[in-house]
This record gives structure tokens, sequence and C-alpha cells, in this order.
């Protein structure tokens, strides 16, 4: 059963991957209209992605007797100055995502409620690919620069990149 405590914690990152979604579709968006076919369907699968997350938290919650909760949506930004600058925000939400899943450890961990901590192991795996995944792209586009190029072949490359663990979380 869970605490109080942790159900409300967890309920906040359910919000928290939700919105990561929302965040991914956002820039799914954006890239589609830059005529970026392979950042759009990157972005697009990421989407999905934390939908993904999203879920299996949400039924982590109900499995342990609490009640996973459907919250509104802080609305994402539309507009994300460019490529770069769209996967530099990318890497430093991603970097907020993993703060957030170490604050669940550290709660878990004094509550003494191993059974969510051995659940957020699984966050905590992804949330290293995630960053690391995250590094590499933002990598590839320094070195691609200001060269418009460079960018049509990195909106290739990308379509070979599958967004980490797409096989992972069976909900
Ligand atoms: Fe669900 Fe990208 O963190």
């Amino acid at each position: 059963m869970l605490s109080r405590n942790m159900q409300a914690a967890l309920n906040k990152q359910i919000r928290i991957e939700a919105e990561s979604s929302q965040i991914y579709l956002a820039m799914a968006s954006y890239s589609e209209n830059k005529g970026l076919e392979g950042v759009s369907q990157f972005m697009y699968d990421a989407s999905d992605e934390e939908r993904q997350h999203m879920l299996k938290l949400f039924k982590y919650v109900n499995e342990r007797g609490g009640q996973a909760h459907v919250s509104d949506l802080v609305e994402p930004a539309a507009e994300f100055g460019s490529i770069k600058e769209m996967f530099e925000t990318l890497f430093k939400h991603e970097v907020f995502v993993s703060q957030s899943i170490n604050d669940l450890v550290h709660i878990a961990l004094e509550e003494k409620d191993y059974a969510t901590h051995n659940f957020l192991q699984w966050y905590v795996a992804e949330q290293i690919e995630e960053e690391a995944q995250a590094r590499t792209i933002l990598d590839k586009i320094n070195l691609i620069g200001d060269d418009k190029g460079g960018l049509y072949l990195f909106d290739n490359d990308i379509k070979q990149l599958n967004v980490v663990s797409a096989a992972a979380p069976t909900v």
C-alpha cells in the first residue's frame, strides 16, 4: 500500500511525464513545419514514449492501492528558436526529469518503500540513456553549426536513431 506522500509524489511524476509527451509533440510540430521529416518523426516517437512512461507509473499507483490522477497540463511552447535550441531545451528537460526521479527515489528510501524503490530503478536507467542520447544529438548538431546541408544530412541521420528503449516499457 502506498503512503499518501508517496502517492502524491508519484502522481506528480505522472503529470511530468504527460507534460513531457506534450512538449515533444510540440517539438514534432515545430520540426515538421521546418520540413525536417527525420527530426519530427524522432519527436513523435519521443512523445509516444513519454506517454508510455506516464502509463507505467499510472498503472503502478493503482496496482499498489492508490489512485492515479489525471491532471491538467501546462501548455508547451510552440516556438523553439532553432533546431539546435530545441534539442538544448530537450536536454535540459531530461535533466529536470532525472532530478525529479531522483527525488522520488529519495522519498521511497525515506519511507522504506522498497517496492517503489525497485519499481523506480527502471526510470533511473532510462534517464541515463535519455540524457546520453540527447548529449550525442547535441554534439552532432554542434558539429554542423549553421550549415544547411549539414542539417539536411542530420535529418536523414536521425532516422536511423531509434528513440531510446523504444522496445522497453511493458505497461
Ligand atoms: Fe520520461 Fe524522457 O523522461
